[in-house]
């Protein structure tokens, strides 16, 4: 079968009419009726929920991972990120996986304002932590969805110009965050992530937000439990509002909003200024 996704987002998409406001409307679904239905491909569904996400809709889909693959998975890294020196490596041939605190200096060599912990890894890597397999089994469906082949750039190294990286993120309590922005949209239609930790539990104030018509943040985190992916379309305006503000910082404390994030980057053979990446979205 061909991808009936690609048809449909071909006949729709040009950079002109790119949503960049969340519409007001959040569809929740659970992850096995969205696994189901992208499998399939009937005609209405595919129709229906690219339209949907091309008019600014956001996406929950529910109970994708058991959640104690992912609380597990932030307690590993915590301890990695212990044991192993943070650093940092571009995305180029041979890049081992690595880990790197972005605080507020570093925040300046990125597109926009951000604060977090990132555990970076790669398909090409030894997988110490088993995490392909698993998190492959959810990231094909989203790139079926988005257009793609169910396993594009799987295979691919950074000279292919294009790989996919999983990314471990760490908002600490007391500082993280991630300042409104547009994801890069050419390699990757959909912006998605999902929740390693829970908004009342694991911290109390901030998190995810979107972008509405009057530019006002619409937090839709209360709404998501460990194992729910959030998804919007890339350029929709989103971000992290500061997790649990007045709280002491500590690096080293399990504290605050993890998160899962997949992207198919485009790598560093391509030179900075003509790479497709992320930027900021001033607000006034
Ligand atoms: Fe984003």
């Amino acid at each position: 079968m061909g991808n009936r996704f690609k048809t449909k987002w071909d006949s729709i998409e040009k950079p002109e009419t790119f949503p960049t406001r969340y519409s007001g409307k959040t569809i929740s679904m659970d992850f096995e009726e969205l696994k189901a239905k992208v499998n399939v491909q009937e005609e209405k569904f595919v129709n229906t929920i690219v339209d949907s996400f091309y008019a600014g809709d956001a996406y929950i889909f529910k109970n994708a991972y058991p959640k104690e693959f992912l609380t597990e998975l932030t307690e590993k890294m915590l301890e990695y990120g212990k044991q192993v020196p943070a650093s940092y490596h571009k995305m180029l041939e041979g890049s081992p996986d690595f880990h790197r605190i972005i605080d507020e200096e570093t925040s300046k060599l990125y597109p926009y304002d951000v604060i977090k912990h990132s555990y970076y890894f790669y398909n090409w890597n030894e997988d110490t932590f088993g995490l392909f397999p698993t998190i492959y089994d959810r990231w094909r469906i989203f790139k079926l969805l988005s257009g793609f082949q169910r396993n594009e750039y799987e295979e691919n190294t950074p000279r292919d110009g294009v790989i996919d990286r999983i990314q471990i993120v760490h908002y600490p309590s007391g500082a993280g965050m991630l300042e409104v922005h547009s994801d890069p949209y050419k390699f990757q239609k959909l912006a998605f992530g999902c929740m390693m930790t829970k908004k009342g539990k694991d911290y109390h104030e901030g998190g995810f937000y979107v972008i509405d018509q009057e530019n006002v943040k619409i937090d839709i985190e209360k709404d998501l439990d460990i194992g729910d992916y959030a998804v919007v379309f890339c350029t929709v305006a989103h971000g992290v509002d500061v997790v649990d503000p007045g709280v002491p910082l500590n690096w080293n404390s399990i504290k605050g909003r993890w998160f899962l994030s997949t992207f198919s980057n485009e790598s560093n053979y391509t030179p900075d200024e003509k790479r497709h990446t992320a930027y900021s979205i001033k607000l006034n």
